[in-house]
C-alpha cells in the first residue's frame, strides 16, 4: 500500500461535497479519480475542489483498471450501491458508501458475501450516530438514567424540496430517509429489530410521488418498542434532521430534541397516584474531534490502514437496511412483518 491511500469517488452530485471536503483535510488519502455517468459533473467537483491530480471519467470498471485505487467512495444514488461495491470489492478496493446501503435487501447480502469473499471492509455512511447530541443521548440511556428501557420513540418532521431522484421515488421516506432514523434507534437502544408493522402514505398537497410520510411500530431483541412517525411534507415547526426522542425505561424517562437538549425526569420515591420526580440533564459536548462524514470517513481510512472494522460495517448495517425493507413490506402488505425473515 502507497504512503497515501489512493482513493477514487464515485457520483459526484450534492453529496459529494460532503465527502471531498473532509477528505481534502486529511493528509493520508489522495482523490485519483472523479467517476459519474454525468461526466460533466465529475469534471465539475474536480474544478470545485481543484484535484487536478485525479482523473475523471465516466466508467468505473475503466477507473478501476487504470487508477487500482485502495478505496471507493461511492456517493451515487441508492439503485447503483450494489453494482459500485460489487465492482469496486471485486478490484480490490475497500468501499465506504452513501446511505442506504443498496436499494433490496437481495443486493445487501450479495454486498455482504462479496465483502467477506474478497476480505474487504464495507461499510456505510450513517453520519448521524457521529455527533455530540447523539452520542450524549446514548450515552445517558447507557448509563442507566432511564433504567431498562420499555419505549422509545422517534418523531421526523421536515418540509424537505429536494428535486431530483427522491420526488420519483417509490417509498420515499422510509428508504431515503428512514433509515437515518432506524439506525440511530438501534444506536440509542443498543437493541436490534424482530419485527415490524408500517403505514406510509402520500399526504394531500405531497411533492413527492410515494409514501412522504409514515408510522411504524417495531418490537426489538429486548422487550422495547420503537415507535418511529415521520414526513417529509411537513411545513412549519420543523423537528431537526435527527429527529426528537423519547426514550422511556423502568427508571424514568430521558428526552433528546434532537439539538441540543437532553433531560429527563427518574420517581424521587413512590408515593400517591402520580409520583413525585426529580429532574436532571446531560450537556451534549461529548469532546469528538470529528463529527458526521469526517467522522465516519477517518474511521474508514484507520480501519483500512491499522485493520478492524468501522462501527457501519455492512454485516452490522445490513441489520439497519432490514428494517427499512421489512417497513416497506409491512407497509404494502398491511401486516406485521419479521424484521429476521427480511433478513
Ligand atoms: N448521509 C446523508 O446525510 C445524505 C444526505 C443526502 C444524500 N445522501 C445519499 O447520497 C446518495 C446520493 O444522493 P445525492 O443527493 O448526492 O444525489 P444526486 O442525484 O445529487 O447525485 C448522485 C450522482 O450520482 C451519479 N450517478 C448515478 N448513478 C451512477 C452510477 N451508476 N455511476 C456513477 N455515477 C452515478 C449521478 O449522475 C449524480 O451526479 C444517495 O444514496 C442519498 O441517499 C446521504
Amino acid at each position: 500500500m502507497s504512503e497515501k491511500l489512493r482513493a477514487v469517488l464515485v457520483g459526484c452530485g450534492s453529496i459529494s461535497k460532503a465527502w471531498l471536503t473532509p477528505i481534502g483535510q486529511f493528509d493520508d488519502v489522495e482523490i485519483v479519480g472523479l467517476v459519474d455517468v454525468k461526466s460533466e459533473n465529475a469534471e465539475q467537483a474536480r474544478d470545485n475542489f481543484e484535484l487536478w491530480q485525479a482523473e475523471v471519467g465516466d466508467s468505473l470498471p475503466t477507473m478501476l483498471a487504470r487508477q487500482k485505487p485502495d478505496v471507493v467512495f461511492d456517493c451515487t444514488v441508492p439503485e447503483a450501491h450494489a453494482e459500485v461495491t460489487l465492482g469496486a470489492l471485486a478490484a480490490g478496493a475497500h468501499v465506504l458508501g452513501e446511505k442506504p446501503m443498496a436499494a433490496s435487501m437481495t443486493q445487501a447480502r450479495r454486498m455482504v458475501a462479496a465483502a467477506e469473499q474478497a476480505d474487504r471492509i464495507c461499510a456505510v455512511i450513517q453520519n448521524r450516530r457521529y455527533m455530540d447530541n447523539i452520542v450524549a443521548f446514548r450515552q445517558a440511556i447507557a448509563d442507566g438514567l432511564a433504567g431498562r428501557l420499555h419505549t422509545l420513540t422517534g418523531d421526523f418532521y421536515v418540509g424537505a424540496h429536494f428535486g431530483g431522484f427522491r420526488e420519483a421515488m417509490q417509498h420515499v421516506l422510509i428508504l431515503d430517509m428512514a433509515i437515518h432514523t432506524f439506525d440511530q434507534a438501534r444506536y440509542i437502544s443498543g437493541q436490534d429489530p424482530l419485527s415490524v408493522y408500517c403505514h406510509d402514505w402520500n399526504p394531500a398537497g405531497s411533492w413527492f410521488r410515494h409514501g412522504a410520510s409514515a408510522a411504524a411500530i417495531f418490537e426489538m431483541s429486548d422487550g422495547m418498542v420503537f415507535r418511529y412517525q415521520g414526513s417529509w411534507c411537513a411545513e412549519g415547526m420543523n423537528t431537526s434532521w435527527e429527529g426528537e426522542w423519547r426514550a422511556i425505561g423502568d427508571r424514568g424517562t430521558v428526552l433528546w430534541d434532537g439539538r441540543d437538549r437532553i433531560a429527563g425526569e427518574r420517581p424521587s420515591r413512590r408515593e400517591g397516584l402520580i409520583s413525585p420526580v426529580e429532574g436532571f440533564s446531560r450537556p451534549v459536548d461529548t469532546g469528538l474531534t470529528l463529527h458526521g462524514h469526517a467522522a465516519i470517513i477517518r474511521e474508514f481510512l484507520d480501519c483500512v490502514r491499522d485493520g478492524g472494522r468501522p462501527q457501519t460495517d455492512c454485516r452490522d448495517n445490513i441489520k439497519s437496511l432490514a428494517m427499512v425493507h421489512a417497513a416497506i413490506e409491512s407497509a404494502e402488505s398491511g401486516r406485521k412483518v419479521a424484521v429476521e425473515a427480511i433478513r
